[in-house]
């Protein structure tokens, strides 16, 4: 058989068949430099059901994957458990090829479905609207449906298959790698990029994970096995993923400080080696980040678990050098909990980039906890020294 088209049975029946992206290098503005997959699923029993397709380009390669099991005219049902096109645009293909099949989503994935596919005929399309305990029974087995508003969008849903105790999770747990294989066990440890995939995705969302924890439990969902839509699926100690996300959720930090910047002649670095050498010097966990030599994504990912950071910026036309004002804006829409800042910078003939980074980390729910350090042309060895001390008061901060 095609190993590129192969199935891998994750229970009698149950097969994920999705599709290995592995030159994926931007997931929407993402850095994956790892590439990515695109997981669908499907189910065989007395009726045959679909969870999830994949991005359009690669509509093909799934319905070769669900020819090697079936033939995909006998689709009876398609579960859509997200809108966003790497999980829905190759839906029109499958409906091309089962037009009887019915499509399951809640209130608000239908109505995106039917937003994003009017013209390719959605409104011949036989839907079903579910919400959280809507069943459907496939004969010898049962899917339930849980609604998971705004984890991440406000059309997102889980499906659990009742009697395997499987969760398809969608977005949820899950990252952005490609690998030749499907379960935890058999790849090294991916928390880190399970943690990029949250901080980038997920952050802003944190009450709603916590709900959803809650949900699950007062659901009475027992879960061997979590096959999320992206990345490798969690069979060993599924557990693992769930309590990092509480973990994250609940904005839980270690010691760690990060000095964010960039510059445009050396001195805004200059100020961020001292800062950084004032955190070491109380031996605080520290990374230096300049914004145009780290993936944003990356960073992103950092800050989840640093309870404190720096962000440096020179003046530029009496405001933020660009990419400082481009992260810092990226930074608020993730809406990070809890965490503590400082600004510094430098300026020539006039300054502003200070005043701008501190209204936008307040407004992005950073306290700010102390007046931005500030330096004109070049800091002289006084002002370092003040880069240094600063420092070492961000590292107790972090403490
Ligand atoms: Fe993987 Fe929200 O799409």
């Amino acid at each position: 058989m095609d190993e590129n088209h192969k199935p891998v049975e994750l229970a009698k029946g149950v097969y994920w068949l999705g599709v290995i992206d592995w030159n994926l290098r931007d997931f929407h503005g993402f850095a994956t430099p790892g590439g990515g997959t695109y997981n669908s699923y499907l189910i065989v029993d007395d009726k045959i059901a679909l969870i999830d397709t994949v991005k359009a380009q690669f509509a093909g390669e799934l319905i070769k994957s669900i020819k090697t099991l079936i033939d995909p005219s006998k689709i009876d049902y398609v579960i859509e458990n997200h809108v966003e096109m790497d999980h829905s645009s190759s839906l029109p293909a499958i409906m091309r090829i089962a037009p009887q099949a019915r499509v399951f989503a809640t209130k608000h994935g239908k109505a995106g479905i039917c937003n994003y596919y009017k013209a390719v005929g959605c409104d011949e399309w036989d839907f079903e609207v579910v919400e959280t305990g809507s069943e459907l029974s496939l004969g010898n087995r049962t899917l339930m449906f849980i609604e998971t508003i705004m984890l991440h969008w406000p059309d997102s849903m889980h499906t659990y298959l009742k009697e395997d105790r499987i969760l398809f999770s969608n977005d949820a747990f899950g990252q952005h790698i490609a690998t030749s294989h499907r379960f935890n066990d058999k790849v090294g440890d991916v928390m880190d990029d399970a943690a990029t995939y949250y901080a980038n995705i997920l952050m802003p969302f944190g009450s709603q994970v916590l709900a959803y924890v809650d949900k699950v439990k007062e659901l009475g969902i027992e879960i061997d096995m979590i096959a999320p839509s992206h990345g490798i699926i969690w069979r060993q100690n599924p557990e693992q993923i769930i309590n990092a996300y509480v973990r994250w959720a609940s904005g839980e930090t270690v010691p760690k400080v990060l000095v964010i910047y960039d510059t445009m002649w050396g001195s805004t670095e200059r100020m961020a080696k001292e800062i950084l050498h004032g955190v070491m010097s109380k031996d605080v966990d520290v990374k230096l980040l300049n914004l145009r030599k780290n993936d944003w994504s990356m960073i992103i990912k950092e800050i989840l678990e640093a309870p404190v950071i720096a962000v440096g910026s020179p003046t530029v036309n009496n405001g933020m050098f660009f990419p400082v004002g481009g992260f810092l804006t990226y930074l608020k829409g993730l809406r990070p909990k809890g965490k503590k800042a400082v600004a510094f910078g430098s300026f020539g003939w006039g300054g502003g980039a200070v005043k701008a980074v501190e209204k936008e980390m307040e407004s992005a729910g950073f306290e700010i906890i102390e007046p931005g350090l500030q330096v004109k042309f070049r800091p002289d060895e006084d002002e370092l020294e003040s880069c240094r001390k600063l420092g070492i008061r961000i590292a107790d901060a972090a403490k």
